[in-house]
């Protein structure tokens, strides 16, 4: 495997993260422990996950994993800060009070004595910024954290906490996490270059659009039974099942047959291999589908893809609705 540099900080990790939001919740302890270990074999070092996912549960089965197969010591263990954690009205956010609280209950969790890449999960847009990154430094200071990162920063809101921690002498935030795909292209606009400009990581989420990329569904909604798209009791993954997504992979599906691999290879191979890219996340439910997203790792991506792809979704652009629903239309305009 080709380890590729994590931003500027000297960390070299693989070309793809294991996403564990799927863990401890749809995906059972056992069969992500199995996920967690294949991928560890087959040589990927970053593990991703948030205090939020499944309530906590992604972070126990993740701890657990990585305490049964003892390589916590060669893994780069990310999670977050931010999403409520319980009704307490301050147990949300990037307070100094919460964040403090939320790392030692991901620590507890996740039974390590530190976490590598502590990432606030949103900007909270009424707290000062020093405030956070102050916070997040002390955190580094006492040992607990050996670096920080934004997801879902606008890209105003990464610069400004990078001038704050010039100014204030802070350890300042070395990587963001941002939705990024063949069906969402927006931060191409801005996010990515500020990323390469400032030598931030970037490491996007959803590089499947949540699974709509991969070629396993059709025109008719009926077709997504058993998925993420067609469970009626979560509106917000439904509003992902757009034509324009299918018109993706119409587009692509041709190409990924001519070289032998699958549509959710080739559009999470397009990812990779994106100027500013550093190491997209996967988030597979099942050790088959990781399995499958492992091989994007040796597809070739040329002109005639971003060709197709440009034809259906020029650069910058976006064909799916999800994250407005998800984040509302102010907050974030990578
Ligand atoms: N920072 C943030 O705000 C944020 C937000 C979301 C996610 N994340 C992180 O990013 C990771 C990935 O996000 P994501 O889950 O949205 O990524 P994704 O790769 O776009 O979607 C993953 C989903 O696609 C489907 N899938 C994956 N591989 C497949 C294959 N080979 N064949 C068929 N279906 C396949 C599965 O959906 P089904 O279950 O429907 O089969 C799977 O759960 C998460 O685990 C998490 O760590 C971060």
């Amino acid at each position: 495997m080709n380890y590729v540099p994590f931003g500027r900080t000297g960390v070299n990790v693989s070309p793809l993260v294991l996403g564990c939001m799927m863990f401890g919740g749809r995906t059972s302890p056992e069969d992500s422990y199995t996920i967690i270990d294949h991928a560890i074999d087959a040589g990927i070092n970053f593990l991703d996950t948030a205090n939020v996912y499944n309530a906590g549960k992604s972070e126990e089965v993740v701890g657990e994993a990585l305490k049964r197969n003892g390589k916590r010591g060669s893994i780069f263990l990310a999670t977050k800060v931010n999403g409520r954690t319980s009704d307490d009205p301050n147990a949300l956010g990037n307070s100094r009070l919460h964040i403090v609280e939320a790392c030692e209950a991901s620590l507890r969790r996740l039974q390590v004595d530190h976490i590598d890449l502590y990432q606030f999960h949103r900007p909270s847009p009424h707290i000062a910024i020093d405030e956070s990154l102050r916070a997040m430094d002390d955190l580094i200071s006492a040992g607990k954290v050996r670096y920080i990162g934004t997801s879902n920063f606008g890209s105003w809101q990464v610069v400004e906490s990078l001038w704050a921690a010039k100014e204030l002498g802070l350890n300042r935030f070395v990587s963001d996490q941002s939705p990024y795909n063949m069906a969402d292209r927006r931060m191409e606009r801005e996010h990515l270059p500020m990323c390469e400009t400032y030598g931030l990581a970037q490491v996007p989420w959803s590089p499947l659009a949540g699974g709509g990329l991969t070629g396993k569904y059709v025109r008719a909604k009926s077709q997504a039974v058993g998925t993420r798209f067609g469970d009626e009791t979560r509106p917000n993954m439904m509003r992902r099942f757009s034509d324009g997504v299918l018109d993706i992979v119409d587009a692509i599906s041709p190409i990924a047959e001519a070289r032998d691999c699958t549509v959710a290879q080739l559009a999470l191979a397009w990812v990779m291999g994106r100027p500013g890219v550093t190491a997209p996340l996967v988030g597979p439910r099942t050790l088959e589908q990781f399995q499958d997203n492992l091989g994007a790792i040796d597809v070739e991506v040329d002109a005639e893809v971003d060709a197709a792809l440009d034809a259906v979704v020029p650069p910058g652009e976006h064909v799916a609705e999800f994250y407005e629903a998800s984040f509302g239309p102010n907050l974030h305009r990578w």
